[in-house]
């Protein structure tokens, strides 16, 4: 029989303490704790069912088939869990404006974890729902939750899972992504960390600087201190970038368009307007900025990028089952 048909939400997030690198690549535990926060405008719906008339997992982003070899791999963990040998039929779609490039694995595999264990008839509280989507991808599991979330590395599959900080904020915390490019990226992340942690001289330094970072971010966020918060992400961001320009062989996610969003972000703060970047494993430079200051920041980038390159989020929710449909006997 054909399991019910379970469609779930989930959204990005963008962390202000980055993970960046793996203690085990196969269970995806991190060398260091992460921090970020959730965001309501970039998210993912994932419909799943499991159909005994199927002979291999099917899978459609955008409508549009794809390779299924990484989605398998999730599914056989949901399967081995649930004790089910069903094959599953994946349709998802990514809200992220076309051009964005900000589509993520990340509220993908947020999603696919709450979509296909609730199709397959687990119950998983919160911590095992993020354990597995920590599977999926290391970032994935703070997406489980809304808001403020930090990832505890742990140590084990068992130990390693995301945990919400604060899941309703009561500022008005804007993110305003400039997108410089919205091609692949030229190095995922999952190569791009690994080689980090072979050969970065500056390794066991960006551990120690992470974990410093982590205590103080989450005393910024405790005291709503917008300038601490800036500064430390800002910081945590450019020693991620750091490390990838000290590896063997050298990489970065650096274009000139993104240099010139950072120094717009420099020359605007001179000017008294507040506001931070952070980047990830691609050239999209993200600003961090408070409510008030919305409108001002934003009329200053757009006279060097269009709007169509702007895009505005704040703090968003957890991830959420949208529909439950039986199937028909
Ligand atoms: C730079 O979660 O995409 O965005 O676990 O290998 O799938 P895998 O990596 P992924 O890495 C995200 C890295 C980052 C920083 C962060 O989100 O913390």
């Amino acid at each position: 029989m054909k399991t019910p048909k379970v469609t779930a939400r989930a959204h990005t997030n963008i962390a202000l303490v980055k993970y960046w690198g793996k203690a085990d690549e196969e269970l995806i535990i991190p060398q260091n704790n992460s921090l970020s926060l959730t965001l309501d405008h970039f998210y993912t719906d994932t419909t799943v069912q499991f159909d005994p008339t199927l002979t291999a997992d099917q899978f459609t982003l955008n409508g549009q088939a794809q390779k299924t070899t990484k989605i398998t791999k999730f599914l056989d963990i949901i399967r081995q869990m649930a004790a089910s040998q069903l094959f599953a039929r994946v349709e998802s779609t990514n809200h992220v404006p076309t051009m964005a490039g900000l589509a993520s694995s990340a509220s993908a595999y947020a999603a696919l974890a709450l979509a296909g264990s609730k199709a397959l008839g687990l119950d998983l509280n919160s911590k095992d729902l993020s354990r597995l989507a920590r599977r999926g991808s290391g970032s994935a599991c703070r997406s489980i939750y809304g808001g403020f979330v930090e990832w505890q590395k742990g140590d084990s599959d068992q130990t390693s899972y995301a945990v919400p900080l604060v899941e309703n904020l009561d500022w008005d915390l804007k993110m305003i992504a400039i997108v410089v490019n919205d091609k692949q990226k030229k190095i995922a992340s999952r190569a791009g960390m690994q080689t980090v942690v072979h050969t970065s001289p500056y390794y066991s330094a960006w551990v120690k600087r992470s974990k410093e970072d982590l205590l103080a971010l989450k005393q910024a966020i405790a005291e709503k201190d917008f300038t601490q918060l800036g500064k430390i992400a800002e910081g945590n961001a450019m020693c991620m970038h750091a490390l990838n320009l000290s590896a063997t062989p050298h990489f970065n996610y650096f274009e000139a368009e993104s240099l010139k969003a950072m120094q717009l972000v420099e020359q605007l703060r001179d000017q008294g307007l507040e506001c931070y970047y952070t980047m990830d494993a691609g050239p999209n430079v993200k600003v961090i900025c408070q409510g008030k200051d919305l409108k001002a920041i934003v009329d200053s980038l757009s006279q060097e990028f269009s709007n169509e390159q702007l895009l505005v989020a704040s703090a968003g929710p957890g991830a959420e089952i949208l529909e439950i449909k039986n199937s028909e006997r």
